[in-house]
């Protein structure tokens, strides 16, 4: 039998569809009031060890007594973490060898291990039963389940089809899959043979696929016949076809059958399932040094061409599991549910390697937040018993406009933890998620971090528990992390209340390693600006208690009339205003500002309200926020928001249009929907 058919037959239980009321209230929008302060009672510096391998320090008893030790004893912090979290062939002679200046980094040197081994096999040997995946499919109620076992022997599998087809260590293989079980172990296959796998998010267009292919100069691409998502089919394998027509390097295309269909297979085509089949489910994992690369994933800079991000096999793999562990106080048995595709970084640490690594039960999310409705991740919830759920700002803003009632329909008494990541949470986004989703008894985790930073650098309170949370920022660093914010002019900003580039000054063990084939571009990007320090590309402010808030990428801050300003604040204030849905601001030259600010904003549905009364009200509400330099000069009450695959609005549209320079939009195809930016533009030109 097929392995895909043998996955399906090996479902241990599907409860679907059945509907628990809430026992739990639910607080009314009209109950909720702006939370100014923290909600939970204790302070920061509860007296509980917050990891057991520092049990025994004498001088260590509260988080920040942790925290101090993780930032003065680097060596000795992370040293410890590794050899207690991670299983070793060899142990290591040395913890660091870094130099922020020329971007070098080694950890844990001469240390030899395998990722795989971490992630799947010491579990099947010990837990063999447990369910490592459940594999949340496109349709409601279909889920199926993958123990540690079953993965093990697909990992060996895959990776033994990958050794027979002469795929080895260091080479790299381009994976374009839709989320699902077979998307992990080919990740974890490439990891058990020491191959670098550079996974491609399933909805990048053949010529961006292409790119990434010929920029890793991958011989190996892994694939389906079509992707599953909101009912729709997507032609992956077709996308496929056309991405290795305009490449030169590859050899081989294993296909999985995700659906089915009927597809056309040419020469270089393999049956994933018939290739698998043959192979043995015993398979020797590669002894790899910590400093391997074990993964590439490509992520948009400044520039037009997007950077190859390596990371490592043990400063990677031990940083996703501490972060997943302590940032949302992972317990074992627990459900963790992150939502993002394998095909973002977020996807790679916190559904695969940080989850995996720690032996935990991860949730495979192939759906979206609208299918079949915009109950979906709560009924999931309800269905799957979740008990962590991380997700993106963006999709909560979405559904927060569709209104509670598709929300409260659901029993989330499961829930523990709710996170988000990848841009600002707006404080009526937080509200929202807080009362309304977590009924008031869940931590929101906002969680800041990058592609490059490995996992979670900045989230508000790592094992930290009744540590206050203050809405709306992701405020603490984690473990070993000293953020440090900085001036143009190059002086620190030393103390409390300030604003300025967000930088980190020490390195850590999940910091990336380069830029695949361009380590000058790496020095160049992250090291040169601020000499000695990592430069994340973001503006932070820090609040007087010292708590961070990301303020947007620094190519996003606006400067008016000599004022500093970030965009995501007068995002923030937009957002709270009643009729808002969301928003997007930009900055666009202005004759005598410098720059001037230009807001998009969808109204929610349903709202009757005349725009220039609308208008009006808007720039008040930012006058009386942030000030009178901060109001927007030009509103628009747009039908909606360019957006890529990933949720991110394409901001770099919306200046192009707000700067009344249409010719110069760009490519525009990776949108979600492209037509927007013609309404949008029609909307403009109409207006000016
Ligand atoms: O601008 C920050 C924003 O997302 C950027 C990193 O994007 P990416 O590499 O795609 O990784 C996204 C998922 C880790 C950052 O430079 N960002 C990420 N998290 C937050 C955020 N902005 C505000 N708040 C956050 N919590």
């Amino acid at each position: 039998m097929a392995v895909a058919g043998r996955l399906q037959a090996k479902v241990l239980s599907v409860r679907a569809g059945f509907s628990l009321k809430s026992a739990l209230g639910v607080t009314s929008k009209h109950d909720r009031k702006r939370s100014t302060s923290c909600f939970s009672t204790s302070c920061q510096n509860v007296s509980t060890t917050p990891m057991a391998e520092f049990e025994n320090e004498p001088n260590i008893h509260t988080h920040n007594d942790l925290y101090q030790f993780s930032l003065q004893n680097p060596d000795r912090f992370w040293g410890t973490l590794a050899r207690s979290r991670l299983n070793w062939f060899k142990d290591f002679s040395k913890v660091s060898d870094c130099d922020m200046k020329k971007g070098h980094f080694r950890w844990f040197l001469d240390g030899k291990l395998n990722v795989a081994v971490n992630c799947v096999h010491r579990h099947a040997e010990k837990n063999g039963d447990k369910i490592a995946l459940i594999w949340e499919k496109d349709e409601p109620g279909t889920q199926e389940y993958v123990t540690y076992r079953q993965l093990q022997v697909m990992v060996n599998k895959m990776a033994n089809m990958l050794r027979d087809h002469g795929v080895k260590k260091g080479d790299r293989v381009a994976i374009y899959l839709p989320k699902s079980p077979i998307a992990v172990a080919s990740m974890l296959a490439c990891a058990q043979i020491g191959a670098v796998h550079s996974v491609v998010f399933a909805g990048f267009s053949a010529e961006a696929l292409a790119g990434r292919i010929m920029d890793a100069k991958a011989e190996t691409v892994i694939t389906a016949d079509q992707g599953l998502r909101g009912g729709k089919k997507i032609e992956l394998k077709k996308t496929v076809d056309n991405a290795v027509a305009l490449s030169d390097c590859v050899k081989r295309v294993f296909v999985y059958q995700r659906t089915g269909a009927d597809i056309p297979m040419g020469k270089l085509d393999l049956s994933l399932e018939k290739e698998m089949e043959k192979m043995s489910s015993q398979c020797t994992p590669e002894v790899l040094d910590s400093e391997d690369i074990l993964f590439m994933l490509y992520t948009s800079g400044s520039t037009g061409k997007p950077k190859g991000i390596t990371h490592s096999q043990a400063g990677y793999l031990l940083y996703a599991n501490v972060t997943m562990k302590h940032v949302f106080d992972y317990k074992d048995g627990e459900i963790f549910g992150c939502v993002a595709d394998v095909g973002w970084i977020t996807g790679h640490s916190y559904v695969v390697y940080g989850p995996l690594s720690n032996g935990a039960t991860t949730v495979l999310f192939e759906s979206t937040p609208v299918y079949p409705d915009p109950g979906r991740y709560w009924e999931m919830v309800q269905r799957l018993r979740l008990n962590h759920i991380y997700l993106a700002p963006t999709s909560l803003r979405m559904l927060l406009k569709a209104g509670d009632s598709w929300v409260k329909k659901y029993d989330r008494s499961s829930l523990r933890k709710l996170g988000c990541v990848g841009e600002p949470l707006n404080h009526e986004a937080w509200e929202w998620y807080y009362h309304v989703v977590g009924n008031g008894r869940c931590d929101i985790i906002d969680t800041w971090w990058q592609t490059e930073t490995g996992g979670i650098c900045i989230t508000p309170r790592p094992s930290s528990p009744g540590a206050e949370i203050k809405p709306a920022m992701p405020m603490r660093p984690f473990f070993g992390i000293e953020p440090v914010l900085m001036e143009q002019n190059l002086q620190e900003l030393k103390g409390g209340d300030a604003k300025g580039a967000l930088c980190i000054r020490k390195p850590w063990p999940g910091i990336a390693r380069t830029i695949y084939g361009d380590h000058n571009r790496f020095i160049d990007t992250y090291f040169k600006t601020f000499p000695g320090l990592y430069f994340t590309g973001d503006g932070a402010h820090r609040s007087e208690e010292g708590y961070y808030q990301i303020t947007g990428r620094m190519d996003d801050v606006l400067n008016i009339s000599g004022h500093r300003l970030g965009t995501a604040e007068i995002e923030d204030v937009i957002d709270d205003y009643p009729y808002t849905a969301e928003s997007a601001v930009v900055g666009f030259p202005h004759e005598i500002k410098g720059e001037g600010i230009y807001a998009y904003i969808v109204l929610r549905d349903g709202v009757t309200v005349p725009e220039n009364q609308l208008s009006d009200e808007l720039k008040q509400l930012v006058k009386s926020k942030i000030s009178s330099f901060a109001q927007p000069d030009f509103i628009m009450f747009a039908p909606g928001l360019p957006k890529t695959r990933s949720g991110k609005i394409m901001r770099r549209v919306l200046r192009k249009i707000a700067a009344n320079k249409p010719d110069e939009l760009g490519d525009v195809s990776t949108l979600v929907d492209p037509s927007v930016v013609e309404l949008l533009l029609k909307k403009h030109q109409e207006a000016v």
